[in-house]
């Protein structure tokens, strides 16, 4: 089955269960201080398992396009891209334990045919410190369903990983003394607890999180002792792979470091499409199957090697999966540049300019370029579920950027890869050097560890960082994301800066005229950052005028009113939303003003200023407490304009 009929398949399965279908968010994360990019399918939907009522009702289901930075240095074995699909299904307040477990198991055995046997899964052990229990209610429901396929499911503790590694399978002795295997394994929070920030302690105030359940495929290789002496479901061999996770988001941290229950309990299911897709398969390459295989038979025809010759496998799949990303990247408005997601787009083309190279393909710069062609065939294979990539104008982007892009390498290769070798030759990369290979010579940093890697000399990374953070913030791309997944912490400052930028939007096209859009935003506790279409500079006058109106709309105490519309009204009232963002049929609004306006009786006519916006806000501009002040006003791109500002 191909990776269109799996997702098809999926969203068909979670609608004939009363789900609504919502298209996947953008890979640009909106109002989200934490992460560069959406990196799983809850991190937009986190206002909603919050409390927050959904447009669409407590049932939604949809493909995620999600990205992994942290992975990309792991891209080039059998498993790890950057870019992934994630299949989700969630329930905001309405079913839970049982109906979840049941439904993705018959997903998983009847829609798509897997055998069960070949499923293994884990449930949280419990914990006293978050007083969260042991997860006893889901093993019963995994017996059940186990049963139903005439599989006796032995349940059996671990612990930690390491503990897994220690005890194996093992699930006591059958009668004649033989070992009795386990099927359901019992993990600590750091394996089955899920929050966009990992385990409970590291959680902060206001993050949801909860246990949860985990399946695994197994692909039946034997174990690799490398790892540890036993095998078990969380073991790294490549026996096991995940394949989806239930979460079970019931708890929310407290300030004090303890645990409250949420509103409601919800559920938030990922899986991973292409995982599937390989458990499907029974392949445990992932790029065997058809995401990656039409572009891996693309660059065989074109190098006219192997993809089975051990000298060339890592660059076929470092380029098949940078390739794919960088296609999501451009259709999702990112440009390749020198600082933050730029900088990561920037990252995967020249690195998969680097080993188009190694599989002797040398044609950079042309604009059918294997790279190109390898782009365009992405847009070709997912237009139909994405339909942002089928656009003409997208088409045109994804062409002339990866070309562009490909010529500037080349350009700087040649005299970088002299300068590399000048450097080289003295044994040892340190971090000023790294660092003029990147500035002066668009050398990205993994490709100046490659490259050190093969002349056996070390690159010092710490110094490298450090020499980055002197200039400017151009390391945060490349350091780990503070989050898992990302999003939003819904902390109160961030919440009362999210109203101010609202405010402020309006009042910079009061002053700057209505032409002003918004491009891009990101708003952390201390301040905000708005990215707004407006081609000069803002003069003084200009900037005290912008900070008097939001002063002014602070002052006058406005309500703050969330209305949910069919799209089409929303944007008959002119409602403020993001260029080229997709929306659901149902969508949420948020409107300020006028004074008298209250929950259900919005008076958008009168209104100050009116969004496309899922929340957090306050519930009235007198919370802002505080005086707006513009702390900066620049120019991040061509007719782009960025503000940053603070509630002083
Ligand atoms: N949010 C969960 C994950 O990303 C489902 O694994």
């Amino acid at each position: 089955m191909s990776i269109n009929e799996i997702r098809t398949k999926y969203l068909e399965f979670f609608k004939a269960r009363g789900h609504t279908v919502i298209p996947s968010a953008s890979l640009v994360p909106q109002n989200d201080p934490t992460t560069l990019f959406t990196g799983s399918g809850m991190q937009p939907l986190v206002p909603y398992l919050l409390g927050e009522p959904h447009p669409e009702g407590s049932r939604v289901t949809d493909s995620q396009k999600c990205f992994r930075a942290e992975d990309i240095d792991e891209v080039g074995d059998n498993r790890h891209t950057t870019f992934f699909e994630m299949l989700g299904n969630w329930s905001l307040g309405d079913y839970f334990k049982k109906e979840q477990l049941r439904w993705f198991f018959e997903f998983l055995t009847g829609e798509l045919g897997i055998d069960p046997q070949k499923l293994y899964v884990t449930v949280f052990i419990g914990d006293k410190d978050t007083g969260v229990p042991r997860d006893d209610e889901s093993v019963a429901i995994w017996k059940e369903l186990f049963a139903e396929k005439g599989i006796e499911a032995k349940d059996v503790e671990i612990g930690s990983e390491q503990d897994g590694y220690r005890m194996g399978m093992q699930a006591g002795l059958k009668p004649d003394g033989s070992p009795a295997i386990g099927r359901i394994f019992y993990y600590d929070a750091k394996k089955n607890w899920w929050s966009r920030a990992g385990v409970p302690e590291n959680m902060p105030a206001g993050e949801p999180g909860g246990p949860d359940s985990e399946v695994f495929y197994d692909f039946g290789t034997p174990h690799d002792p490398a790892y540890g002496p036993e095998c078990h479901p969380n073991c790294d061999c490549g026996r096991f792979l995940e394949i989806g996770n239930s979460v079970f988001m019931q708890y929310i941290k407290q300030k004090d470091g303890s645990f409250a229950l949420l509103p409601k309990a919800n559920v938030d299911f990922g899986g991973g499409l292409e995982r599937i897709a390989m458990a499907m398969s029974g392949n445990a390459d992932i790029f065997s199957i058809d995401a990656f295989s039409e572009i891996v038979a693309l660059l065989v025809k074109f190098s006219k090697k192997d993809y089975s010759d051990e000298a060339y496998t890592r660059s076929f799949r470092i380029i098949a999966d940078h390739m794919r990303a960088a296609t999501f990247m451009l259709g999702d408005g990112v440009v390749p540049s020198n600082t933050e997601r730029g900088y990561v787009l920037r990252r995967l083309i020249r690195r998969a300019a680097q080993h188009a190279g190694k599989i002797g393909v040398q044609d950079g710069g042309r604009e059918d370029s294997m790279l190109v062609r390898a782009a365009l065939l992405t847009l070709e294979k997912y237009k139909q579920a994405y339909p942002e990539l089928g656009s003409e104008d997208v088409y045109e982007k994804v062409k002339r950027e990866i070309w562009k892009e490909e010529k500037q390498f080349a350009h700087t290769l040649e005299s970088g890869m002299r300068e590399f070798e000048k450097i080289a030759k003295g044994g040892y990369i340190s971090g000023s050097d790294a660092a003029l290979l990147f500035a002066s010579h668009g050398f990205p940093f993994e490709m100046i560890t490659e490259l050190a890697r093969e002349w056996h000399i070390d690159v010092d990374e710490e110094g490298f960082r450090a020499e980055m953070r002197k200039h400017q913030d151009i390391s945060r791309a490349g350091s780990r994301q503070k989050f898992k997944g990302g999003l939003a912490d819904a902390s109160e400052k961030t919440t009362r800066l999210h109203t101010a930028h609202h405010l402020l939007l309006r009042a910079l096209q009061e002053v700057l005229g209505p032409a002003v859009k918004q491009r891009g935003s990101n708003i952390t506790q201390e301040r905000l950052r708005i990215d707004f279409s407006y081609d000069k500079k803002m003069t003084p006058d200009q900037i005290t005028e912008v900070e008097r109106i939001v002063n002014e709309k602070i002052g006058e105490g406005l309500p703050v009113i969330r209305s949910t519309l069919p799209i089409e009204e929303a944007e008959k009232l002119g409602a403020e939303h993001e260029f080229g963002a997709k929306y659901p049929d149902v969508v949420s609004v948020y409107s300020i003003g006028p004074k008298d306006a209250r929950e259900g009786e919005p008076k958008f006519a009168q209104a100050f200023c009116i969004e496309f916006c899922g929340g957090p806000h306050v519930s009235n501009t007198s919370e802002l407490a505080g005086n707006f002040k513009i702390k900066k006003e620049e120019s991040v791109a061509s007719g782009v304009r960025r503000i940053k500002a603070v509630l002083a």
